[in-house]
């Protein structure tokens, strides 16, 4: 086992046991709802307004990353003809499932580690997307791109909608929590035996994770150097993340919160 696999193996068993949290807070009525009344479903206005742009009606998209599924329901809701979302954790799948029946919409979803796909996969999405909390566990960005860029077709289009890489320095939980408490350029794995939840809550003890810090200029030229080409890259003061990051919002010295990345394959 490589050392990358042995931390994708890890993540997966950590997401795993997360799933049992995450379930007792999931409020199925409400994704429903969503996917039901709002035209981009649980996208908010920006990157619903980036998809709308891209034009995700009539198209095959598939999400890396998609966890519950709620986002990949929410690109069916928006008309792709195909949607396939990828995820490696099975329990979170189950999930998806779930919503899936739930919701009455049309959707795949392959359990894979993105590093390791199924030879047989399609590779002719029209539309990949990306989001919150994704890139941040993977340890090795170029060999991700690639994987990523591999799905799709020539002419296709990736849009990512992640938490800024400084953003990652602060601890909303640190006793100053506007003191940067990492470095933009830590290279060293965080290793946490915490559940990943979402509330700030930690009850009690799980299988070891480990989150990996990029700085912009590493996603940047990993993206590149998997042959898409850079369309725009924007940067964005407003929090797509957890509540407790809401203290970041709307100040003088405002740091840059969250970010979008629109590439082609050419
Ligand atoms: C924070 S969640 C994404 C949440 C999603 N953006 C949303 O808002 O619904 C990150 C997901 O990445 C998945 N993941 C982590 N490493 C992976 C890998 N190597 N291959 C596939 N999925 C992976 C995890 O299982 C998890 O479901």
């Amino acid at each position: 086992m490589t050392e990358n696999s042995k931390f994708t193996a890890d993540n997966k068993a950590a997401w795993n046991a997360s799933a049992t949290y995450h379930q007792a807070t999931l409020n199925i009525d409400d994704i429903v709802a969503k996917l039901r009344d709002h035209d981009h479903g649980v996208f908010d206005e920006t990157f619903g307004a980036t998809l709308d742009a891209i034009g995700v009606r009539g198209k095959k998209a598939v999400q890396v990353g998609c966890n519950n599924g709620r986002e990949a329901l929410s690109l069916a809701k928006m008309g792709a003809t195909s949607v396939l979302g990828i995820d490696q954790s099975d329990a979170f799948l189950a999930q998806a499932e779930m919503l899936k029946n739930a919701a009455s919409l049309e959707c795949q979803f392959l359990c894979s580690d993105i590093y390791n796909l199924p030879s047989d996969i399609d590779a002719d999405f029209d539309v990949g997307v990306i989001t919150i909390g994704v890139l941040n566990w993977m340890p090795d960005l170029k060999l991700f791109f690639q994987a990523v860029a591999g799905l799709l077709t020539t002419g296709a289009t990736l849009a990512i909608y992640e938490t800024h890489p400084v953003l990652e320095m602060f601890d909303p939980d640190a006793a100053d929590p506007f003191t940067p408490k990492h470095s933009y350029f830590a290279k060293t794995p965080y290793a946490s035996e915490e559940p990943i939840t979402y509330d700030g809550s930690s009850p009690g003890k799980a299988p070891v994770s480990w989150w990996f810090s990029h700085t912009m200029g590493d996603i940047v030229t990993a993206a590149i150097q998997a042959g898409l080409r850079l369309e725009r890259l924007t940067e964005y003061p407003h929090s797509n993340r957890e509540v407790d990051f809401d203290i970041y919002e709307d100040r003088d010295a405002q740091v840059p919160m969250c970010f979008e990345m629109v590439l082609t394959k050419p």
